[in-house]
Parts: structure tokens; sequence; C-alpha cells
């Protein structure tokens, strides 16, 4: 597996790579990488010649009052899952190579409103225009001619592809479902700050979704009574909702009479972790088939 850090050693990699005709794939990360980062790099490897795994925490993305000093960061342990996946190269730029003149004096760009101001984007104001600025900078940097994201972050998935169209970019933006453990609690980095009593409390949150997502699509089915109940019902697992919402899966808006592609999002807080995770409503009739 290649290594690159700088934007010079990069460009050697993917330009010997394209001389020789052949197409790339991204999976842009911010490490600590567990069998949810590592689908999307299988599945990266179906999709283009050549694989390019980034591995950077960016700043822009967290507030101040939140993570980043202490957002794991496992560079070793990275990298040999990465060669057992296959991965062609990984690139691990500092902040020098991703914000030349420093993260708070960036060119920044801004994330559409529309989907960035709700949900995450209410608790973590700021949040997607972090996301997009890095990762339009890693776009510009790879030249990938797919990237591939998973839906554990959604709205964050829906804010790429609507960049992608923005901006014009010619990349084709592909989407993976969700990894989970066992129990049904959606893999991530911040899993690793549960205690073994929380982990099962945890597990609580994937199982409330399938019931609301099940529960939406019946005729009838009254949103609002949904989404409180099932608030209520977390909080006795002592899950505390930033919000649990049933929106339209395409555009994160209200559902409106009629509509059958609805999506359930969720934020709890268990104990100090935040927690994300949704579904769609046609969940429960995949998973019976
Ligand atoms: P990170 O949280 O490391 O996630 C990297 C990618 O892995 C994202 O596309 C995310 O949706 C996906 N992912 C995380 N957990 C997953 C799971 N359980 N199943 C499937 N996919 C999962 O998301 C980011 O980093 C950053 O915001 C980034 C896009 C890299 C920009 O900094």
């Amino acid at each position: 597996m290649l290594e690159a850090s700088s934007r010079q050693e990069l460009r050697e990699h993917i330009q010997a790579w394209r001389s020789s005709g052949q197409t790339i794939a991204l999976v842009p990360t911010m490490g600590n990488l567990h069998a949810g980062h590592l689908a999307l790099v299988r599945a990266a490897r179906e999709e283009a010649d050549r694989v390019v795994t980034s591995i950077y925490v960016n700043p822009t993305q967290f507030a101040a009052n939140e993570d980043l000093a202490n957002y794991p960061r496992t560079p070793e342990e990275d990298r040999e899952s990465l060669l057992q996946a296959a991965c062609d190269l990984v690139f691990t730029p500092d902040s020098n190579t991703i914000y030349p003149h420093g993260s708070d004096d960036a060119c920044m760009l801004s994330a559409p409103p529309s989907l960035a101001s709700v949900l995450e984007g209410e608790f973590r104001p700021g949040h997607f225009d972090g996301v997009v600025t890095v990762v339009s900078r890693l776009f510009n940097l790879v030249t990938p001619d797919v990237a591939i994201f998973g839906e554990k972050d959604y709205q964050q998935l829906l804010v790429i592809q609507r960049m992608v169209k923005d901006l014009g970019y010619a990349i084709n933006i592909q989407a993976l479902p969700t990894v989970r453990e066992g129990g049904g609690l959606a893999l991530s980095s911040r899993n690793r700050y549960l205690d073994a009593r929380q982990k099962v409390a945890a597990q609580n949150l994937s199982a409330v979704l399938q019931d609301v997502a099940a529960l939406a699509t019946e005729p009838g089915a009254e949103f609002q009574d949904l989404e409180s109940q099932a608030k209520k019902r977390l909080e006795n697992y002592d899950l505390i909702a930033d919000y649990l919402v049933i929106r339209r899966a395409q555009d994160l808006d209200l559902p409106r009479q009629g509509d059958r592609d609805l999506r359930v999002l969720a934020a709890v807080w268990c104990g100090k972790t935040r927690l994300i995770d949704n579904l769609n409503t046609n969940w429960a009739c995949n998973h019976d088939d």
C-alpha cells in the first residue's frame, strides 16, 4: 500500500495512475477505522481501478466545545486495516497540507442552508460548512472518479451530493448502508466512549428507529405522535434526544401527504457521548423480504 501525506507525493501517484488510464475511487475518513469504514473501502474496490482512503481529522467541522482534541487517533491500526482491505493508497495529510494558511484563515465553502441548518446543523452550527470545505479540498487533490460515503451520516451524504451538483464536480457519489453490531448499534468511532451498561442502552436507539420506521408507513400515521412517543421510550433507557424526526428522504423536508420515501433520523446523548443514527422507512419491508 502506498502512503502520501504531502500534495506533491499524492500528485505523483495520481498522475502515474492517470497516465495509464486507471480510474480512482476515494473514501474520505477521519480515521479510527472500523468495519463500517472498511465496508466503504471494499465497495470502492468494485467501483474503480485504484482506491485512495484519506485520513484527516478536520478541525473546521468541529465546534469549539466539541471533541476535536480527544477524537480517537489510531494511525498504526488504521494502516493495518487498510492493508487488509486492499486499499492502494492512504492519504494522511497534516493541517498545513489541507489548510496551507491555517484553518482559521481558510477560504471556506458554505453548505446549502435548507439541508445544512436543520437537524445536525441546528445542534452543530457550521458543521456542514466544515464538511463541504474539507471534502471539496480532498476532491480537488485526489481528483477521484467516484467517492463513497456511508448512510450512517445521512444528512452529510445529502449535503455532499448537493455540493457535487452545485459545484459541478464530475464525481459519482456512492452511498453504502450503515454497518451495525449484532445488537443493532451503528458502528461509530464514538462507541468506544460507552461503558458496558451504556452500550446495552444504546442498542435501543436502532430498535426504536426500526419501530418508528415501520409505523410511519401505516395509513393515517401521525408523525408528531410517533416522534414524541419514541423520544419518551428512549428516555426510559437514559437516551436523551437532541432530535428524533421523520423527514422526506430526498431533502429532509417535513413529509407531505402521500410521501413514501421517508427517513427517520435521530441524535441522542448517552451520558456524555452523542450518537446519531437513521433508517429508511422501507427498512421494515426490505428486512422482511
Ligand atoms: P468519519 O466519521 O470517519 O466517516 C467516514 C465515512 O464512513 C463517512 O462516509 C461515514 O458515513 C462512514 N461511516 C461511518 N460509520 C459507518 C457505519 N457504521 N457504516 C457505514 N459507513 C459508516 O464522516 C466523516 O468521517 C467526515 O465528516 C468526513 C466525510 C471524512 C469529512 O471530514
